[in-house]
């Protein structure tokens, strides 16, 4: 599992090691991978934990040996960042997954690359199907794009045993704060502004992590080779409309709200049709009001994991992403 000290990965591993599974994890340690969210697994003995990238072609020769399946969550993944420094999501995008779909084609195992609903771009109405074109719009979502059309094409030139799933907007514990729902969670309960880009009608498809992990689950054991599956979230939310929830059940009032410059190149609206999906068993569990109460009293719950990161480097992040400082 590549990538499974991050937000989404480490849920995973939870998954698959509750299911009876065995789990290396290669992780680069990136600002967003974290030995923290591992905690409670790291004593399993079917537990592995390699510190590497997945463009490095020694640490995957490593980290493969033995394994029935290469899932791939490994990525940079904040749109922001991707706007003012692109270059190591080229990096781990193109040549980290070309480096894995090598490593996974030689040994003839499966590799399933976990993607998301963003290389499609923006959707006035309806739903994207696994058949929509892609039409990403940041350097994330291109780069996303690239690493996609590369796993494809293992599989139509080489036969490789490859599968996507591409995910809607996740949300839950252990996701860093620079992402909407952390980051308006943590500066409400700290009386900080909340820093809502453009006119804050922008409306995201929101999949409980727990749920993500489950899809994945099924896709890897049951999704055909060379197949995309789409994963929507059961609830879709403007984002003003998430902040006034968080508000809500953090207890802080309104005057917090700060609408900021918009995102360059903001896509408005993303959604998934995910009938493939729910094809082979799965379906989502966790709706949008109950998922987001969860989120909130994880995070009031558990100040050890999101204190270290809101005083350290995440700090000069934020003052250079927003033009102000978080309180002390
Ligand atoms: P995250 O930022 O929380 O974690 C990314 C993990 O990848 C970290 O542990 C980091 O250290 C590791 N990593 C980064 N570059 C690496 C490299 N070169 N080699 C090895 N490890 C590396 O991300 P997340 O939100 O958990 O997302 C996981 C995957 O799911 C990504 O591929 C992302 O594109 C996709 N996705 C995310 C969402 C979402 O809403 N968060 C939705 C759909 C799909
Ligand atoms: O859709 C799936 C994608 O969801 C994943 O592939 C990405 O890895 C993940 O980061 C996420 O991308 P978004 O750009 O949708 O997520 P983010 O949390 O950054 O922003 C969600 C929405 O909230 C988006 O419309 C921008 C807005 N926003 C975000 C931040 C950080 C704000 O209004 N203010 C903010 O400060």
């Amino acid at each position: 599992m590549c990538g499974g000290a991050g937000f989404i990965g480490s849920s995973f591993v939870r998954l698959a090691l509750a299911e009876g599974e065995d789990v290396v994890v290669l992780d680069k340690l990136t600002y967003a991978g974290r030995r923290e969210n591992l905690a409670d697994v790291e004593a399993d003995p079917r537990f592995a934990f390699i510190h590497g990238a997945i463009e490095d072609r020694a640490a995957v020769a490593h980290a493969i040996d033995g394994v029935d399946a290469v899932v791939n969550f490994a990525a940079e993944t904040h749109v922001d960042r991707s706007i003012h420094e692109p270059d190591a999501f080229v990096h781990t995008h193109a040549l980290g997954t070309y480096v894995l779909l090598e490593a996974a084609r030689e040994r003839g195992i499966r590799h399933l690359q976990v993607s998301t609903d963003e290389v499609y771009g923006s959707i006035a109405q309806g739903s994207f199907t696994e058949d929509s074109p892609l039409r990403p719009s940041s350097p994330y979502s291109a780069t996303k794009a690239g690493a996609d059309l590369l796993v494809g094409s293992y599989h139509d030139t080489f036969g490789a045993d490859v599968v996507i799933c591409r995910g809607s907007n996740n949300y839950g514990p252990r996701q860093h704060p620079e992402k909407l729902i952390p980051l308006m969670v943590l500066n409400a309960m700290a009386g900080d502004h909340l820093p809502v880009y453009g006119d804050g009608l922008n409306v995201r498809n929101w999949l409980f992590v727990e749920d993500f992990a489950a899809a994945i689950a099924h896709v890897l054991r049951r999704g055909g080779a060379g197949e995309v599956y789409n994963v929507g979230g059961p609830d879709e939310c403007s984002n003003i409309e998430v902040v006034r929830r968080i508000l809500e059940l953090c207890g802080g009032d309104d005057s917090l709200i700060e609408y900021v410059s918009d995102r360059p190149g903001h896509d408005r609206r993303y959604s998934l049709g995910s009938e493939k999906v729910r094809a082979l068993g799965w379906s989502a569990r966790v709706r949008f009001a109950e998922g987001l109460e969860r989120t909130v009293t994880w995070y009031r719950e558990n100040s050890w994991w999101w204190e270290p990161i809101r005083s350290g480097a995440y700090r000069e992040y934020y003052e250079r992403q927003y033009g102000r400082r978080l309180a002390p």
